[in-house]
């Protein structure tokens, strides 16, 4: 499916972005290794989640959806052999994670996923995984892979990447393992799953290791608990970009996860110049929640620290769009993650600015995009997606104010992450059809 956007006036309104993404998995794997009944409020309905809720039936948990859309997953106090292979589909997150659960079990559990995710790297968990004492079955150390589980030893483990799924994954094979599990990563990642995990009544505290915090677990069992999932800020992400670059626009972004973690595109466009206001903000058990209020800026170039990256890691492409419209020199470093995501943003982010008419280039670890102001792109290209969802809405966004209207190859896959994302900015005022 191709999908065309072109301007169409200023963007109005208000609306909730989908359930968070991260969130919506974690909710769904830790229901199924809990004991007794979990209910979801908000679930993500995408695909990628879709199929980690086919895993936590597969691995021995029930797992329904009401009518009024709430989720109930009664868990089976830990994972069962799979009768099946688990299908990730394109979820890294999901393989990751999941991998990391099933290594607790005395279980052979085999996963794969798509062609993307079947590229993507699996040895920053088999790794931490191997030396706790789970057994691999890999040619390449990437899906299809098979994990032998069971009778693991607890670690302290410093991950050389600032990643969520590896830490998530070490974390929830520590519950099943003897003694204590700790994770350092260089930058805290995104800390749903120690959240979480609180909430589920785990064996889980912060520990000073270097002079900065970590999460350590002790073998535990999980509670059933009650989760709310908030709007996703990296889905919200695109309609907030919109509402800056097309002039006149001012949009109400509702019920938005604003986890500090999570928060580093809302830091970098204040340094921008952005005009970003939260509002009424609520402090749940769980995750903090706000509204915020997004109006047409003048930006200008920034130079984001290194150190934010975790904190915005799914946000580079469509950062590197908004820089297109600002004043000046943006230039992004220390983000070579993004060469191993969904697909090669780096690469294919520059690609697809350049034929847009922006002045982009690659680094190692990043791109510089230079800017000429809000009225400066062109647009008028046809872009290669490669199947990433995040790109595919970036250019669709640019497309929203640039001179001529912008098409996507392949807008399928933006159903992995934001169902109806054309619909969702349709009824901002925005123009996405089918091409
Ligand atoms: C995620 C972590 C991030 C992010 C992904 C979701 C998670 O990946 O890119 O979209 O839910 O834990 P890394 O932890 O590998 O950076």
């Amino acid at each position: 499916m191709r999908l065309k956007s072109r301007f169409a006036g200023p963007l109005r309104g208000r609306a909730r972005p989908p359930g968070d993404k991260s969130i919506s998995h974690r909710a769904l794997i830790l229901g199924a290794l809990a004991e007794g009944t979990t209910t979801v409020d908000g679930l993500l309905e995408a695909d990628d989640v879709l199929h980690t809720a086919d895993a936590a039936k597969a691995f021995g948990a029930e797992v329904e959806r009401s009518l009024d859309g709430r989720w109930t997953i009664v868990g089976a106090g830990g994972f069962k052999q799979p009768p099946e292979t688990i299908d990730c589909g394109n979820s890294g997150t999901a393989a990751r994670i999941l991998i990391g659960a099933a290594s607790a079990y005395p279980i052979s559990a085999r996963f794969d996923g798509d062609q993307s995710l079947r590229k993507r790297p699996m040895n920053r968990v088999v790794a931490p995984l191997t030396q706790m004492g789970a057994r691999f079955d890999s040619a390449k150390g990437t899906l299809p892979m098979v994990v032998h589980g069971g009778r693991l030893k607890g670690m302290t483990y410093r991950s050389p990447v600032s990643s969520a799924q590896v830490k998530s994954a070490v974390l929830l094979a520590g519950l099943g393992a003897e003694g204590e599990t700790t994770l350092i990563e260089p930058e805290r990642s995104r800390d749903h799953t120690e959240r979480m995990l609180r909430v589920f009544g785990a064996d889980i505290e912060d520990v000073e290791v270097d002079g900065a915090f970590h999460p350590r677990v002790r073998a535990s069992r999980l509670k059933g608990a009650h989760i709310y999932v908030p709007g996703d800020p990296s889905s919200a992400a695109f309609p907030i970009a919109a509402a800056l670059i097309v002039q006149k626009s001012e949009v109400r972004i509702e019920d938005l996860l604003v986890n500090p973690l999570r928060l580093g595109l809302i830091e970098t466009l204040l340094e921008m110049g952005a005009s970003l206001t939260f509002e009424e903000r609520r402090d749940p058990i769980g995750e903090p929640i706000a509204d915020l209020v997004v109006r047409t800026s003048k930006l200008r170039g920034v130079r984001p620290p290194e150190r934010r990256a975790p904190a915005m890691i799914d946000e580079f492409p469509i950062l590197a769009v908004i820089a297109a419209f600002a004043e000046g020199e943006t230039r992004i470093e220390g983000a070579a993650e993004l060469r191993v995501k969904e697909s090669d943003r780096i690469t294919l982010m520059v690609d697809g600015l350049k034929a847009c008419g922006v002045d982009a280039e690659e680094l190692p670890d990043g791109l510089v995009v230079r800017g000429n102001g809000p009225k400066s792109v062109r647009g008028g290209a046809s872009i290669r997606t490669h199947g990433d969802h995040r790109v595919a809405m970036s250019f669709l966004v640019l497309g929203t104010a640039s001179k001529e209207a912008v098409v996507v190859d392949d807008a399928e896959m933006i159903a992995t992450s934001f169902p109806d994302f054309p619909g969702f900015m349709r009824a901002f005022g925005a123009s996405i059809e089918s091409a």
